[in-house]
């Protein structure tokens, strides 16, 4: 048997942990012969909720369990660490925007931040999905001088796996057959997903379907489903979140197929002439534990406005929480 990897999560009483966890637990993450150490954090408020959560993991009786550690102090759950989902946030609710809940959450990442550059691995992966995402990751990585920014990331693999989604019900094909999908800039509705680049049947998606449909419906409709997911089921959206939070961590340490890319929030490196630091959401490559943005990919004036707007959003953002950077 390997050694176990120790994965922690924030906000481990919370609806997206309530998916996430038990396939963590069931091999889900790393595959059916890798063990993991679950270090579960939230609220002293949560902790009977949290109790319950670890007996219902214990109840599972997984081989690959080989331990629950529950606390409310992010710098235990953090002690070694080499995954670490960062779920713990209050959720938007109907009628607000992502951005709503900058103030509300900024302390805790900033917070938390310091206590990831003080107790994880030195090869740390970190998730951000509390929102807004790409701006928490933010508050975080510059609170963790310790860490290498490429430590951090933020989630938009959920916007990501929507696009492919609704192309794929469109087009009337399997999800397998769509490539190179990507999602640019802010998890909020500035966000770009980009079609130029995507391949439906290794043909280009964008002369299989209406110019019209792409621009009117698709990018809007990606852009808003977080909205829609509330205004239906009177929750944010939590199994699809979970499930997009596995894949962004999968790929991350596994590996990205050789023809196609990811969507992922990372610190930007000025590619695309995107303002250094900030966490934009890039195509990404990963080999070997390691991301990569992916170069050199025409943009036309379109999509070179659609990076700009996200661009000016997540700059706003950054300098409404200034005081914690
Ligand atoms: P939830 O309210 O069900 O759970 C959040 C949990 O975080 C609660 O148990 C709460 O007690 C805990 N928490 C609060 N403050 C904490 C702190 N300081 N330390 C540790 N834990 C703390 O919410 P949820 O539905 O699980 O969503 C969590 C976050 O994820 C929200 O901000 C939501 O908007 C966001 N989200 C992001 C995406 C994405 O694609 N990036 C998708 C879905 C949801
Ligand atoms: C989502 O995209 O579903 C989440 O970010 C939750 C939300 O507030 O929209």
């Amino acid at each position: 048997m390997k050694t176990p990897v120790h994965v922690a999560v924030t906000g481990a009483a919370g609806q997206i942990a309530y998916s996430l966890l038990f396939r963590i637990a069931a091999g889900d993450l790393f595959g059916p012969h890798q063990p993991v150490v679950l270090k579960l954090l939230d609220i002293p408020s949560a902790e009977r909720v949290l109790e319950g959560v670890g007996m219902e993991l214990d109840d599972c009786a997984s081989p690959l369990l080989h331990g629950i550690e529950v606390s409310s102090d992010p710098s235990d759950v953090f002690d070694g660490a080499e995954a670490v989902f960062m779920l713990g946030a209050t959720p938007r609710g109907p009628g607000m925007e992502r951005r709503d809940l900058l103030q509300v959450n900024a302390d805790i990442f900033s917070a938390q931040g310091r206590a990831l550059d003080e107790a994880a691995s030195r090869r740390v992966r970190i998730l951000v999905v509390g929102n807004p995402a790409n701006t928490n990751a933010l508050i975080a990585q510059r609170n963790a001088p310790g860490l290498a920014p490429e430590c951090f990331s933020a989630m938009t693999r959920l916007d990501h796996n929507r696009a492919i989604g609704l192309l794929a019900r469109h087009c009337g094909c399997n999800v397998a057959d769509i490539a190179r999908v990507a999602i640019w800039g802010n998890h909020s509705p500035s966000q770009y997903p980009d079609l130029h680049h995507a391949l439906v049947k290794g043909r280009p998606a964008l002369e299989q379907v209406d110019p019209a449909w792409y621009v009117d419906e698709f990018i809007p409709t990606v852009q808003q489903r977080g909205a829609s997911v509330i205004a239906i089921r009177g929750k944010s959206s939590a199994a699809s979140a979970a499930n997009a939070a596995l894949d962004h961590m999968r790929s991350w340490f596994l590996g990205t197929p050789k023809d196609d890319w990811v969507s992922m929030a990372v610190a930007s490196d000025g590619s695309y002439g995107i303002a250094e630091g900030l966490m934009f959401s890039f195509p990404v490559a990963v080999e070997n534990g390691r991301f990569r943005i992916v170069q050199d990919l025409p943009l036309n004036a379109f999509s070179r406005e659609r990076l700009r707007l996200t661009e000016a959003e997540l700059l706003e953002e950054r300098a409404m929480v200034s005081h914690l950077i």
